[in-house]
């Protein structure tokens, strides 16, 4: 389904005083679950990770990765980066050919596409932190969806039937996801080897996953297919608390995910720009408004390219970026007449610093604690890779890193030293899980799926709400479009921009590609001013809101 501009005042759910929104309903009606029976909110994240790696396989996980953004009722705040790291192995030029050309598809199907899963060491830390039911009865509810099996929908049912061919290519033994030639809606799929791994997760929690049979039977695939992580890759992977990316643009706050993921950065950067400019009186989706929102983003995915990376590996000059001079001086070249061709504009110089298929879901509990988490094996279904025995499907994450200067990975983003592959290091991420506060109460929870269109999706969907007025649910409905300096093209839902709005455009000197299917998709839900809970949950996919 595309885009949904007539229905962009609809109101989603609303419940009184807590609120799960995900991509399956079956898991935001165990992350509700969990939540009525007392459980705060990082309890119903860890219970709905676990619970969509098992009805959600495209991009629910254990064998990928994930960031985790908090705000506690007292407002004090905190993020979670348990992305994937690249393994001991790997190298600069792993997926380049003699004459250093690259080799199709090696960095993203297959067993080398794969990095060091981060999602159960995630899901621990998570836990001991900040939850409060105990992790048995967290982990539980997916063991019994994987043992008793679970209705597909209609949308799963085609996804998995569209992957049999690479299911068969790119693993050494039958996983069960190809056990039926056809699935059909409503079909029952069991995952058998999935709910003993997730009881092992369940009885011994990390070394559940980074030890002992589970780690023998990853290490075993990796053998069997040439992949490169190893038991100790495995046994060293730790995930980091990290100081989540806060800045006030007018009267928000806006708390998101810093670097590895650029998704914080970059959004912060956008709605700083738009600040500058009238784009309430200019309209929704106008030729005036889309013209400026383009602009921006061809400017600030130009210094993606260049200045973005893991900041344990590359300083990414962070206080820089988010300098409010610095983000002006983006807009330089910027004329609301024509588009700025993309090789006019070049990443910026930001002032050094002072001194030295993804998914996602959003969480507010009864007590006001909010979590914001999005989690990946980066494209759908990952490198397509079960681990035999295990039941679970690996990430294609090192298609993140840049794999050569200059050369785009799938989603068409090119980059440079920040993002070269080193072992044990990161790879850049647009995942961009937010937490906006107004007048220092929570105001929204907010992320997407969608690769490099994340960071574009959740910056729309913000100002749909807080510029154009849109429910919560209308928000989300509403079309898309997204610019990433490189291709030079405006990608756009079909009918997002209006045969008017598309005219103006071209005229301007903008290419407009239409992306099939949508772009991106979201869990939103905004507290309304009487201090109920309204879910955004995004009609393209399966997604549902449970609350109460
Ligand atoms: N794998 C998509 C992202 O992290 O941006």
């Amino acid at each position: 389904m595309g885009c949904t501009n007539r229905n962009l005042h609809k109101t989603g759910l609303v419940a009184d005083k807590a609120m799960v929104v995900t991509a399956h309903p079956l898991a935001s009606a165990v992350g509700a679950q969990i939540l009525k029976r007392g459980g705060n909110a990082v309890d119903a994240a860890v219970a709905v990770q676990f619970a969509l790696a098992v009805v959600y396989p495209d991009a629910g996980n254990i064998g990928g990765g994930g960031f985790l953004v908090l705000r506690q009722k007292d407002g004090s705040i905190n993020a979670l980066d348990y992305r994937e790291k690249a393994p001991a192995k790997a190298h600069r030029d792993m997926y380049l050919n003699g004459q250093g050309e690259v080799i199709e598809n090696l960095s993203y199907k297959g067993h080398l596409a794969a990095g060091v899963p981060g999602t159960v060491d995630g899901m621990v830390q998570a836990h001991e932190k900040y939850g409060s039911l105990p992790w048995t009865d967290l982990v539980q509810p997916a063991v019994l969806l994987a043992a008793k099996g679970f209705p597909l929908t209609q949308k799963e049912a085609k996804k998995l039937n569209e992957q049999r061919k690479d299911f068969l290519q790119f693993n050494t033994q039958r996983p069960e996801f190809i056990l039926k030639n056809r699935w059909r809606e409503g079909d029952t799929l069991r995952l058998l080897d999935l709910a003993h791994t997730l009881e092992r997760i369940r009885d011994k929690g990390r070394a559940g996953f980074y030890e002992g049979p589970t780690a023998a039977l990853i290490t075993a695939e990796m053998e069997r297919g040439k992949g490169i992580i190893s038991k100790t890759d495995l046994a060293n992977y730790r995930s980091v608390w990290r100081t989540p990316i806060a800045g006030q643009v007018g009267v928000y706050r806006v708390i998101s995910m810093p670097p590895p993921s650029s998704g914080g950065i970059a959004l912060i950067q956008l709605l700083t720009i738009a600040q500058d400019y009238p784009l309430k009186d200019w309209g929704w989706n106008t030729v005036a408004t889309s013209h400026l929102m383009v602009e921006a983003e061809r400017r600030i995915y130009a210094d993606r390219a260049r200045h973005f990376g893991d900041a344990d590996f590359y300083e990414v000059p962070v206080k820089g970026l988010l300098n409010p001079a610095y983000i002006k001086s983006r807009m330089k070249g910027y004329t609301p007449k024509k588009a700025t061709p993309s090789e006019e504009v070049s990443a910026g110089v930001p002032p050094l610093p002072e001194g030295p298929n993804t998914t996602h879901y959003s969480i507010v509990d009864a007590q006001g604690n909010a979590v914001s988490v999005t989690t990946t094996l980066n494209s759908s279904f990952g490198n397509k890779v079960f681990v035999a025995g295990a039941g679970f499907l690996l990430n294609n994450e090192m298609d993140d890193f840049s794999i050569k200067p200059g050369f785009p990975n799938s989603y068409g983003l090119i980059g440079e030293e920040a993002n070269a592959i080193a072992p044990g290091k990161r790879m850049l991420s647009s995942m961009t899980p937010t937490i906006l506060e107004k007048d220092g109460k929570l105001f929204m929870v907010i992320g997407a799926m969608g690769g490099s269109t994340i960071i574009t999706t959740v910056y729309q969907i913000i100002q749909n709400v807080t510029v154009h007025g849109h429910t919560m649910q209308g928000a989300v409905n509403a079309g898309r479009f997204h610019h990433q300096w490189k291709p030079n093209w405006i990608l756009t839902e079909w009918g997002a921009l209006g045969p008017l709005t598309g005219a103006g455009l071209w005229i301007k000197g903008h290419k407009i590609a239409p992306k099939y299917g949508g772009i991106g998709r979201a869990a939103g839900i905004l507290v309304l001013p009487n201090g109920k809970l309204e879910g955004g949950a995004d009609p393209r996919g399966d997604d549902a809101a449970a609350g109460f």
